[in-house]
C-alpha cells in the first residue's frame, strides 16, 4: 500500500510525555480529508471507543461491548450486522461518496456509540484526550495476527502474494519503514492505568473470557447477573460467533464487492480461533525472521511481549 508521511494531529500530552514532533506516523496516501475530519469529529461523553491493531480479536470484543453497553439484548444483536451496530472509523472512507461528511454514519449513530478504529493514537480525534470517554484496547501476538492478516487478505483478495512467507516478509520490511507496529501498542500500553483506557489481550480473552466480561462491566459501569454471564460465554464462543451470520462481516464484505466490483465467496472472517495457530502456517525460517524483527523492537520499547500480552 502506498503510504505517506502524517504530521501527529493529537496526543495525550498530558499523561504520555514524549517528542510527538519526532514520532513517525504513515497512512494510505490521499487520506488527508479524511484524517482531518476524523481530528476533528466530535467525541461524546458516553462514547466507547475500541481501538486495535488489525487481527488482534475486535470483532470479538466488539461483540462483548455492544452487549454490555445494549443490555444484553442479544436477540438484536443476532438481528443487525455488528458493523452496523457499531461502526468501523476507517470503513467511513470507504463508503464516501464524495458528498456531505466523509464521516457520515459514525456522526449519525445514536448514543452510546461504540466507535472501531485501528488508527494509531495521534491520529484520533483530538476531543478523545480531553473529553476521556473510555477506551478499550486489544492486543494479540503479532505471529497470530500476521497469519490472521494473511489469510483476511486473501479472502478480500487485497494482495497479489498468494504465499504465506512473501506475505511476513513484507509485513515486516514495511513495519520497519514505519515503525507502527509495537508504537501502536505500546502508547496504549503506557496509558493502561488511566482510569478510561481499560487496555487487555486476545490471549487473555482466550484464556478467561469470563473475567475480561467482568472487568469490561466494572469498566463500563454495568451490572451483570450470572445468567446474563452464561449467556455472554455461550453467545461469545467460537463456535457460536463463526456460525453467526452478523459477526462474520458479511455486510462489509457485500459493501467491498459492490464498491470495488469483487467477488468475495468465502465468509469465514472468524477462522480459527487459536492462540499460537502461527505454528500450523509458518516455517521455522518464518518465525526466526519475524522473532528476529519483534525482539527488536521489543528491546528498543523496553517492554517484554509477555507484558504486552498480559501473561506474566
Ligand atoms: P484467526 O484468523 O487467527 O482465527 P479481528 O476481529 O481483529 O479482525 O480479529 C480476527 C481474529 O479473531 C480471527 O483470528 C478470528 O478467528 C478471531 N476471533 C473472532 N471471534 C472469536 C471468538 N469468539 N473466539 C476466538 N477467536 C475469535
Amino acid at each position: 500500500m502506498e503510504r505517506e508521511k502524517i504530521i501527529p494531529k493529537s496526543y495525550p500530552s498530558n499523561v504520555l510525555n514524549q517528542n510527538w514532533s519526532q514520532r513517525p506516523i504513515y497512512n494510505k496516501t490521499n487520506s488527508k480529508k479524511f484524517l482531518k475530519a476524523v481530528n476533528e469529529m466530535e467525541v461524546r461523553d458516553d462514547d466507547v471507543w475500541l481501538i486495535t491493531l488489525p487481527k488482534c480479536g475486535t470483532t470479538w470484543m466488539q461483540e462483548l461491548v455492544w452487549l454490555v453497553l445494549n443490555n444484553f439484548d442479544f436477540e438484536s444483536a443476532k438481528q443487525e450486522h455488528l458493523e452496523l451496530r457499531s461502526r468501523f472509523l476507517e470503513f467511513e472512507e470507504v463508503l464516501y461518496d464524495g458528498e456531505g461528511s466523509i464521516i457520515k454514519y459514525s456522526t449519525e449513530m445514536k448514543s452510546p456509540r461504540l466507535v472501531k478504529s485501528h488508527l494509531p493514537l495521534p491520529l484520533l480525534p483530538s476531543q478523545l484526550w480531553t473529553k476521556k470517554p473510555k477506551v478499550i484496547y486489544v492486543f494479540r501476538n503479532p505471529k497470530d495476527a500476521i497469519v490472521s492478516f494473511y489469510y483476511h487478505l486473501r479472502r478480500y483478495k487485497e494482495t497479489t502474494f498468494l504465499n504465506l512467507t512473501d506475505y511476513a516478509q513484507d509485513f515486516i520490511n514495511e513495519d520497519m519503514l514505519t515503525h507502527q507496529h509495537f508504537l501502536h501498542v505500546t502508547e496504549f500500553y503506557a496509558l493502561r492505568e488511566e482510569p478510561w483506557i481499560y487496555y487487555t489481550s486476545y490471549e487473555r480473552m482466550k484464556s478467561d473470557l469470563r473475567s475480561v466480561i467482568q472487568d469490561v462491566c466494572k469498566f463500563l459501569n454495568k451490572n451483570i447477573t450470572e445468567t446474563q454471564l452464561q449467556q455472554m460465554l455461550h453467545h461469545l464462543s467460537f463456535e457460536e460467533m463463526k456460525n453467526n451470520s452478523k459477526t462474520n462481516h458479511i455486510w462489509e464484505a457485500q459493501q467491498l464487492c459492490r464498491i470495488f466490483n469483487k467477488e468475495i465467496e468465502d465468509v469465514s472472517f472468524i477462522r480459527k480461533g487459536k492462540i499460537g495457530g502461527y505454528k500450523d502456517d509458518l516455517t521455522d525460517e518464518d518465525i526466526n525472521k519475524i522473532d528476529n524483527w519483534m525482539n527488536n523492537e521489543l528491546q528498543s520499547h523496553n517492554v517484554g511481549l509477555d507484558d504486552l500480552l498480559l501473561q506474566k
